[in-house]
Order: structure tokens, then sequence, then C-alpha cells
């Protein structure tokens, strides 16, 4: 089985005045990588950052971390070489925010960046399907995308296990409302990219709940690998 647990905390959640002091925090308890949110104000009706701000993050926690881009934006074409530049490894992109997602992929992977592909709650998984061979990853919104700390949408859980079913070593990601009490269904469903924002950010002890979070996942993997 060619995939394996990885927790991401949203850093969306944090004090965004010590970003760089709150990446290497959560890397230092554990943090399989980064997912950071950029929201452009128009896509979502909420804004974050940009490239400049990943440029310095790079510089300050250094070449280790991977950076999952979650680019909730309007027109994701137009930065994937700044992003590329920063020093992004992944670039999320939205399936509804283009008309060509063959050419961005082709985009991003000539730019050096592996590829993420997302969809909202409200797109099915059967329209990301064609794409899931080109990909490196799919991302499965479990909230609508803009906010941290919302409520986990479980009716996104029968999206998850059709791409496992289909797409049997494809990286899967969740995102929106993942915790300890709802990584579980997640797993159970097939992910194995945990994004999580408040509920990791929030606790007074993240390296146990990105612990938690990870055994979960790989329990439900080797009880997968059994079952086949
Ligand atoms: C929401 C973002 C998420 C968010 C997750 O649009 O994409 O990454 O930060 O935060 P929680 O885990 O608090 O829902
Ligand atoms: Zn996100």
């Amino acid at each position: 089985m060619a995939y394996s647990a990885k927790i991401g905390p949203s850093i969306l959640s944090s004090d965004l005045s010590c970003l760089g002091s709150e990446c290497v925090r959560m890397m230092e308890c554990g943090a399989d990588y980064l997912h950071l949110d950029v929201m452009d104000g128009h896509f979502v009706p909420n804004l974050t950052f940009g490239h400049p701000m990943v440029e310095c993050l790079r510089k300050s926690v250094g070449q280790d971390p991977f950076f999952d881009m979650h680019m909730m934006v309007s027109r994701p074409e137009q930065w994937v070489k700044p992003m590329a530049a920063a020093g992004a490894n992944q670039y999320t992109f939205h399936l509804e925010a283009t008309t060509n997602p063959g050419s961005l992929i082709k985009d991003i992977r000539e730019s050096g960046m592996k590829v993420g592909l997302a969809i909202k709650p409200g797109t099915t998984v059967e329209e990301l399907a064609p794409w899931a061979n080109q990909i490196d990853m799919a991302l499965v919104m479990t909230v609508e995308p803009g906010f941290g700390g919302q409520k986990f949408m479980e009716d996104m859980m029968p999206k998850v296990s059709w791409l496992r079913s289909q797409f049997p070593s494809l990286d899967i990601e969740v995102d929106g409302g993942v915790g300890p009490d709802t990584i579980h269904k997640c797993a159970e469903a097939g992910a194995n990219m945990i994004v999580s924002g408040s509920a990791v950010i929030g606790s007074d002890d993240p390296r146990s709940v990105i612990a938690l979070l990870r055994t979960v996942v790989a329990e439900a993997i080797q009880k997968r690998s059994l079952d086949r």
C-alpha cells in the first residue's frame, strides 16, 4: 500500500503574528507537513496571505517542512510560479475555480510542485475522478472552505470511501472540523492525509492530539491492508 498516515496542522487558527514560530512548534510536536490556507476574499469570503508570506515562512523554518498550499482562490493559474518560487511543495487547487484542470496540473508539475485537487462539499466526487490518475492528492473538504473551527460534515465520507475504493494508492486528504472526535470516521472511510486546525492548535497538548490522529489513521490503513 503506497500511502501512509500524515498529519498536517492548518496554521489558520494560530497566532498569525508568530507564524514562523508556530510552524516550528507544530513540526516539533510531530506534524508530518504544514497545511497553509491561502484565501483571496473572492473564491471564499475570507482573506489570509499569499506568496510573499510563504517566502518569508520558508526562510524562517528552513527547507524541511513540507508546505501543502490550499489555494482557495479564484484564479489558481495565476499563483503557480510565484508559489513555487516562494518554496511551496504542493499546490492544491479547487476544481471549482478553473475551467482547464489539465493544463493547470501540467503547469504545477513543470514548476516542480506536487499536485493536489480539492472539491467543495457541493462538488461530486465523479467530477474529480477523471483527474485522479494525474494528481498526487485529492482533498475532500469536510466544511465549506473559508473559516477554521466549523462543524465536520460527516456526509462527505461516502466521497472519501468511493475515492479509496477506486484509487487504492492515492493520497486522500480531509480538511475541516477534523479532530479527535471525528478522526475515526475519516480513517474508516480511507483518508490518510489529515488536516486539523483548531483541534490541534487550540489544544494544550498538540503533540498528543497529533499522535492520536496519526495512530487512528495508521490503524485503519493496517486493517484495510489485512482485509484485502
Ligand atoms: C477552511 C480551511 C481549513 C481550516 C481547518 O477553509 O481550509 O484548513 O483551517 O480548520 P479546522 O480544523 O478548525 O476546521
Ligand atoms: Zn485548508
